[in-house]
């Protein structure tokens, strides 16, 4: 039985830590109630514990956004939970660091059906409810390397660039599809202080920094600001649309 509230709700993949974790405290700050998919059991459950402090009701999806049917169930259960999807911001990322000569068909088939293909699965779990609604954000996660490619001192390279580039295609696709009720646009997070990211960054630090205008690596706050933008500006006037948050590393 759905719970019936007025409060808005969001599905975020990889809501349980770094960007994704800080994109449900943003969105719980603002009054959402939140249905978080993630693999990782033990930071879904802090991060239970974090957003209900902060009054947000939230369901968990313990699972891999890669699992196809397992995300059409997760999709019925929050409208079982919550009766609703606001927004869906597709987050969930695996990193891949190995080259074309050393990556082998399997590992090139988990970094398409985690980084791109569950994104597609989570849109056909909830815009058939938004479209119904008339109403609905969904929010991709790509990539600055989607635009710029994946040098050697990257945290991933070439099958991760192919499918972050995948996500904005899908972005700039489903925008004119899910049109006029349904937006869709995708952040490209440039180097963001994670736990998937922060080891290199200090390796490269000096290096690092003299590349960003801004003068500082991203925190997860930095596209959680953004996330929050793009799910609740109202009047709403933005589709289809690309946006580089990177402290200007890659002005295109
Ligand atoms: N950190 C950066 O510098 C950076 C830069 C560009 C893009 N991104 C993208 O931002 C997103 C978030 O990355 P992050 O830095 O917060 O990384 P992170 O590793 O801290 O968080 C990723 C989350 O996704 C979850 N996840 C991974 N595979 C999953 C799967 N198959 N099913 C369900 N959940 C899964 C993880 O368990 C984790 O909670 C990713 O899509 C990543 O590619 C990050």
């Amino acid at each position: 039985m759905a719970v019936t509230s007025d409060k808005p709700v969001a599905v975020i993949t990889g809501g349980a830590r770094g960007i994704g974790r800080a994109a449900a405290v943003a969105l719980a700050r603002r009054g959402f109630d939140l249905a978080l998919a993630d693999r990782l059991l033990d930071d879904l459950a802090s991060a239970v514990a974090e957003l209900g402090a902060l009054g947000a009701e939230v369901l968990q999806l313990p699972g891999s956004v890669a699992d196809y049917e397992g995300v059409q169930e997760h999709g019925r259960a929050v409208m079982e939970r919550f009766g609703r999807v606001d927004v869906l911001v597709n987050n969930a990322g695996m990193p891949q660091p190995k080259t074309l000569v050393e990556i082998t068909e399997r590992e090139y088939d988990e970094t398409i059906a985690v980084n791109l293909k569950g994104c597609f699965a989570w849109c056909k779990a909830v815009a058939p409810a938004m479209l119904e609604r008339k109403r609905g954000r969904i929010i991709n996660i790509s990539s600055v390397s989607a635009t710029m490619g994946a040098g050697p001192n990257a945290v991933s390279r070439f099958a991760y660039v192919t499918a972050k580039a995948g996500i904005l295609g899908l972005t700039r696709g489903l925008s004119k599809e899910l049109a006029p009720h349904v937006t869709v646009n995708a952040i490209c997070p440039g180097a963001i202080r994670t736990t998937l990211t922060s080891a290199l960054f200090e390796q490269r630090r000096e290096q690092l920094l003299a590349s960003i205008p801004l003068g500082r690596v991203g925190e997860p706050e930095d596209i959680a600001e953004v996330i929050a933008f793009l799910a609740t500006v109202t009047p709403n006037f933005i589709t289809g649309e690309v946006i580089d948050v990177d402290g200007g590393q890659y002005v295109n």
